[in-house]
């Protein structure tokens, strides 16, 4: 598969999966993210909401179609996942105790003014979800946003909040359905977003982009040793061509495939966001620094 380019399912179809996540359940593996497979609205850059995408696949390179997951609810234009609405960037974790997956992801209108998240849930890993609450976590306007499952179960939503200015992350409940209440504001005043999260011989790294809409921009990571800790911004982790602008592709995920870790990216295509392309690049660390090396091709987790 060419990274930075658009990649085909296993019927043929292009994958519709932006600003996505994968996920590892049972031995397979499930890529989640924003169905855009329509036109943009006329004159606009953005398309009408369609749902979440679901696909499957053993190897990371064969996705197969499961459907969506979270459906645009259309008869209601009071719904919060109304096609007029934007939903984006939806992230999905498993959740042991209720046997369930939870699903999170920055809900909003045209014109991005609620700034809110969106929390649904399932039984089995390709939905059908249920929306169960659309709300500003902590009461703090929420725009780009990841969530990040520690290795002791404890999981956590970062967003970008003050209008982008200041990344918050914010502590779940066990059941991954909600905030908890305790929060800590990060990286202030710096405007990041497009936050991937992943943790590596106990430091916590994130990698997150500048705020330029569709447009690529410069990478950043930081790191921490402590999740709810003071994060301190490093560098731009991307190396080789177009490594200033993220390889003119913007993070959405990190996942983590035998302890290697893999950062997913977005290509957009700001004209036609359907045709935005993906690329699946492999992470280093050389004597801890994250380092994130361009590759014309993903063939899976080798
Ligand atoms: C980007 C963001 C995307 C989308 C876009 C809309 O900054 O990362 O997820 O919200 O803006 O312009």
């Amino acid at each position: 598969m060419k990274n930075g380019h658009i990649w085909k399912d296993t019927d043929g179809n292009a994958i519709q999966a932006h600003g996505g996540c994968i996920i590892e359940h049972n031995g397979k593996y499930y890529w989640y993210g924003e169905n855009k497979g329509a036109d943009n609205c006329p004159g606009t850059s953005r398309v009408d909401v369609i749902g979440v995408s679901c696909y499957s696949s053993d190897d990371l390179v064969n996705w197969k179609y499961e459907g969506l997951a979270l459906k645009a609810d259309k008869d209601d234009p009071k719904s919060p996942i109304h096609p007029s609405k934007v939903a984006e960037r939806p992230k999905v974790i498993y959740n042991e105790k209720n046997n369930n997956f939870v699903m999170w992801l920055h809900l909003d209108d045209a014109s991005y003014t609620f700034g809110g998240v969106g929390t649904a849930v399932s039984e089995s890993p390709a939905g059908p979800f249920r929306l169960i609450a659309a709300r500003q976590p902590n009461r703090q306007d929420s725009r780009d946003m990841t969530i990040f499952k520690d290795t002791d179960g404890t999981a956590y939503l970062l967003h970008s909040k003050d209008w982008n200015k200041t990344m918050n992350i914010a502590r779940l409940n066990e059941d991954y359905t909600d905030v908890d209440g305790m929060y800590v504001s990060v990286m202030q005043d710096q405007e990041r977003e497009a936050p991937a999260v992943c943790m590596h011989d106990g430091m916590y790294y994130m990698v997150t982009s500048g705020c330029t809409g569709w447009s690529p921009n410069s990478a950043l990571y930081a790191e921490s040793k402590y999740i709810m800790g003071k994060w301190k911004l490093i560098d731009n982790p991307c190396e080789g061509k177009n490594s200033r602008r993220t390889f003119n592709g913007q993070s959405t995920y990190i996942f983590e495939v035998n302890g290697k870790k893999y950062l997913m990216l977005d290509h957009w295509v700001r004209e036609d966001l359907k045709t935005s392309g993906y690329s699946i690049l492999p992470i280093e660390f050389r004597d801890g620094i994250m380092t994130i090396p361009w590759q014309d091709e993903w063939n899976g987790a080798k």
